[in-house]
């Protein structure tokens, strides 16, 4: 038993060896998204740490093997929809992520669920779906009207 625990705890230490990169690149504020305050304070309660580079990354982001899990969640989000590039997102593309925010946000599958586990103040409510959704739309509204 105590040997078993001793591998236990020798794996958990040579895992942290492994350490993928936190990155939060610089970004030009030419290129960030600006909407309205109330939109904005949303997002950036709820999803910006996964889709911006202003990630606050936690102090358990450094500890293998959580770190692996938040580093992709991170970096596929970011590679999704990235806030912090939103005015050089393609059309074409940014009309479909802007539908599938107004789906993904209705249907609580964004904030990710393991995220609000612990970041319980990024649930979005009934009337902040509403109000992203409007933004959403209004958004998809000047794509629109730009072709
Ligand atoms: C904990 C990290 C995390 C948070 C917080 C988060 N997301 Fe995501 N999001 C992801 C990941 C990871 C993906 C990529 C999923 C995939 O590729 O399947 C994603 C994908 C998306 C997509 C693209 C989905 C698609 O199918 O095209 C949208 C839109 C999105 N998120 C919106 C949001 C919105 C809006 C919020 C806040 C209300 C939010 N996300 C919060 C991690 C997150």
């Amino acid at each position: 038993m105590r040997k078993i625990l001793a591998i236990f705890v020798l794996l958990l230490i040579l895992i942290q060896l492994i350490r993928p990169e936190r990155t939060n690149p610089t970004t030009e504020p030419k290129e960030t998204l600006h909407a309205d305050p109330d939109v904005m304070k949303i997002l950036k309660r709820s999803c910006y740490d996964c889709h911006s580079n202003e990630t606050k990354w936690p102090w358990y982001s450094n500890i293998a093997p959580l770190s692996w899990s938040i580093i992709s969640h991170v970096n596929d989000g970011r590679k999704a929809l990235n806030f912090s590039h939103y005015v050089t997102i393609d059309p074409k593309i940014k009309e479909k992520r802007l539908k599938r925010l107004i789906k993904t946000t209705r249907n609580g599958m964004m904030p990710l669920p393991s995220y609000l586990w612990i970041h319980k103040d990024a649930l979005v409510s009934s009337a902040e779906k509403e109000r992203l959704e409007k933004w959403a739309n209004s958004e998809l509204k000047k794509l629109h009207s730009e072709k």
